[in-house]
């Protein structure tokens, strides 16, 4: 496995690449949801390039960019056990140079959930994957749908700026109990984490009561809210049935398309967030 830390050695190893690449861009402290992601990549390709890059633009003056957790030796060890041929692992001052001014910025879609609740969050995320795209020139490249939001708005970039890259959304890998694997989940103390399976614990209640048939989403978002209630430790920042594309809140779930059921909830200082698709075929 080759580690490349500036563009130009990227660029050097991947013209050296001559069958179908997949591309797996992470930030690190790496789990088997990460790892699920580098595995089916390795399967649909010829060669594996992944990204560990802790990327600053995404986080908020008051986030956790400074504690974010960074053990790198034993992340790049995970991805030589995957078989990854090269790791891509840049500095921020590579990707953001002095002078570095071009943003991509998307409207709508990113001003909704995690994009009211992080304002910026997305611009940071849209730009990095976008130029972390263009330096690997991957054929597919694979993303969470853990990170719901994240994977819509990464989806409608590539069709609105032409990218010729397929984007291959992942399901979400989960611990024994049902919490969704998360580098934060280190963060929580034990009573934190014993009480975050409400997360998963909701949102499965949320499932059957649509299957159950129940389509009014205001009452849905009730129920939801008034599980996680139950858990005294649990702070709610938000609760939402939207449409699955246009993260749209809903008044009722329609027939003829998905929804997204999905919420953000506080354990203590660290913010936690899950969600499950209704009504996907
Ligand atoms: P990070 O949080 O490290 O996640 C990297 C990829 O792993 C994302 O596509 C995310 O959705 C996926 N992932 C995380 N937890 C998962 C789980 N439990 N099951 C399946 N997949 C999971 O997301 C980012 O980094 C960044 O925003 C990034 C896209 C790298 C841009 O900086």
């Amino acid at each position: 496995m080759k580690v490349a830390k500036t563009i130009d050695e990227m660029s050097a190893l991947r013209r050296q690449m001559t069958g179908s690449v997949g591309f797996v861009p992470t930030m690190g402290a790496l789990h088997e949801g990460h790892l699920s992601l580098v595995r089916r990549a390795r399967t649909d390709n010829d060669a594996v390039i992944a990204s560990i890059f802790v990327n600053p633009t995404q986080f908020a003056p008051h986030e956790d960019l400074s504690h974010y957790p960074r053990p790198l030796d034993q992340d790049l060890g995970l991805l030589r056990e995957e078989g990854v041929d090269v790791v891509f692992i840049p500095d921020a001052s590579e990707i953001y140079p002095e002078g570095f001014a071009t943003w991509v910025v998307m409207d709508d879609v990113t001003e909704r959930l995690e994009g009211a609740s992080r304002p910026g969050h997305f611009k940071g995320v849209a730009t990095v994957v976008a130029k972390l795209l263009n330096i690997v020139q991957p054929q597919k490249a694979y993303f969470g749908r853990k990170d719901a939001q994240q994977l819509v708005v990464i989806q409608k970039m590539v069709r609105d700026l032409n990218m010729s890259v397929e984007i291959v959304p992942m399901s979400t890998v989960r611990e024994a109990d049902g919490l969704a694997m998360s580098s934060r989940n280190a963060y929580l103390s034990s009573e934190e984490r014993r009480a975050a399976v409400v997360l998963y614990r909701d949102l499965v209640s949320c499932e059957q009561m649509y299957e159950d048939g129940i389509r009014d989403a205001s009452g849905l978002r009730r129920a939801i809210e008034s599980i996680i209630a139950q858990e005294l430790s649990a702070r709610v920042d938000y609760v939402s049935i939207a449409d699955a594309e246009t993260l749209e809140e809903l008044e009722t779930i329609g027939t003829d398309r998905p929804a997204l059921a999905s919420l953000a909830v506080y354990f203590g200082k660290t913010r936690l967030i899950d969600n499950v698709t209704l009504g996907e075929s």
